[in-house]
């Protein structure tokens, strides 16, 4: 097929790459003509893994544009543009220009939302640009996005007329993956609920770490380990850390309550699930405080700025919160991380660097490369804010981890 992407970030890079590589043609729109310039050259604005390979391997079914009117003769478009939230609320302009815009399409062909939407925008998308609209949320993760794409748990095809979802049914059959046909607003609704209850587990087995830190003998890994043995619980998204961070949890969990809240609902637990990531880098630089004394005039490392591993985002990164609080109380703070960078902090150019010189440290993003620094962190005070240290190791007057008895 002849198929038009509309915003180049993440997913809609992501997209193009992977249906590319399923011998689809691509055209990719962006407004931004440096973007669109750049990736004409094969300059990759975003660092993910395979995805260079991928667009290389793919390069003569990718074609990127600044021009709408190059969609005229596409079969289908995905609208894939950043869908912000301004003052606690989803900002559509965006998506609503995109869909402007995309009256260019033929009259036949289909809009595909993938944006992150609240439910309705859909609907209003159709009545706008005219074309059907197929609403087909995406729920890669950042660093393991194109498997996430290839082989997703599931694949929601939120349409009105059969047809069109029947079209885009087939797109993603090579996949293998279950394909659950839903309404526009189910699968709206369906993208929302998802990154909520994810955030939800994250929070609720943060405050759990908080009970271990009070209690003896407790380790939260343990009961994590314990309670995601039941299939009901399931083990995922319960480490313990420093909180959730990223470009979709913090917008798309505040989103989701102000849309609930124009309904005449409050989403009461995804309100508390916020609250209590907002204290998590607060209580690192508690722990820490704890530890040395003052920190006031000392040399604080913390290690990693990218708001999780293998991605260079610092997008809502906890980092970056706990760099500003230490600097607030006095601290002077270096930072490594292997591919993200900040200006709130200098940045060294590698983890031994950043440790000797420093004080103390704070591990803030679980890299493979921290793992297994015991040795590298003797004699300095050590927060281990995502449980990567091995305990056993460690000497207790000079070390704390999130969700571990002191
Ligand atoms: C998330 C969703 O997983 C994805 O489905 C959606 O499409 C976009 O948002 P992403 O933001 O890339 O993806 O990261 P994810 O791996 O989900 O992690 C989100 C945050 O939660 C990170 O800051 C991570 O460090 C934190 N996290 C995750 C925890 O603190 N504990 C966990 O157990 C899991």
């Amino acid at each position: 097929m002849k198929i038009g992407i509309v915003g180049l970030g993440y997913v809609g890079l992501v997209t193009a790459a992977v249906l590319a590589d399923r011998g689809h043609y691509i055209v990719g729109v962006d407004i931004d003509e440096n973007k669109v310039n750049g990736l004409n050259c094969g300059r990759i604005p975003i660092y993910e893994p395979g995805l260079e390979e991928l667009l290389t391997k793919n390069r003569d079914r990718l074609h990127f544009t600044a021009r709408y009117e190059e969609l005229k003769d596409v079969e289908l478009a995905f609208i894939t543009v950043s869908t912000p939230t301004i003052n606690g609320k989803i900002f559509l302009d965006y998506v609503y220009s995109a869909a402007k815009s995309l009256q260019v399409l033929p009259k036949d062909s289909i809009i595909v939302v993938k944006s992150t939407v609240v439910p309705s925008t859909s609907r209003r998308v159709k009545e706008i640009s005219g074309r059907e609209v197929v609403a087909n949320p995406e729920f890669l993760r950042e660093g393991s996005a194109i498997l996430d794409t290839v082989r997703p748990d599931r694949i929601i095809i939120g349409s009105e007329n059969a047809e069109a979802g029947n079209i885009v049914e087939e797109l993603w059959k090579f996949t293998g993956s279950p394909i659950l046909r839903t309404s526009l607003e189910e699968a709206e609704l369906i993208k929302y609920t998802a990154n909520s209850f994810l955030s939800l587990k994250i929070s609720f087995i943060n405050e759990i770490a908080n009970l271990c830190e009070k209690l003896p003998n407790c380790d939260v890994k343990t009961i994590a380990n314990a309670i995601g043995m039941d299939k009901r619980i399931s083990p995922y998204f319960l480490d313990a850390g420093l909180g959730w961070g990223g470009s979709c949890f913090p917008k798309d969990t505040q989103a989701f309550v102000s849309f609930a809240r124009d309904l005449g609902e409050r989403l009461r637990t995804v309100e508390a699930s916020i609250e209590v990531n907002n204290e998590r880098p607060k209580r690192a630089v508690k722990m820490l405080k704890e530890l040395m004394g003052s920190i006031k005039d000392k040399v604080i490392c913390v290690l990693g700025i990218a708001f999780k591993p293998n991605t260079d985002d610092t997008r809502e990164s906890v980092a970056l919160k706990i760099i500003m609080q230490l600097s607030e109380e006095g601290a002077k703070v270096i930072a490594y991380d292997p591919r993200a960078k900040t200006d709130l902090a200098e940045m060294v150019s590698s983890k031994e660097e950043c440790i000797n010189r420093a004080n103390g440290v704070i591990i803030v993003t679980e890299w493979k490369e921290f793992y297994g620094i015991e040795e590298l962190l003797k004699g300095k005070y050590v927060v281990d804010g995502r449980r990567v240290l091995r305990k056993e190791l460690m000497d207790k007057r000079y070390f704390r981890a999130i969700g571990l008895s002191t």
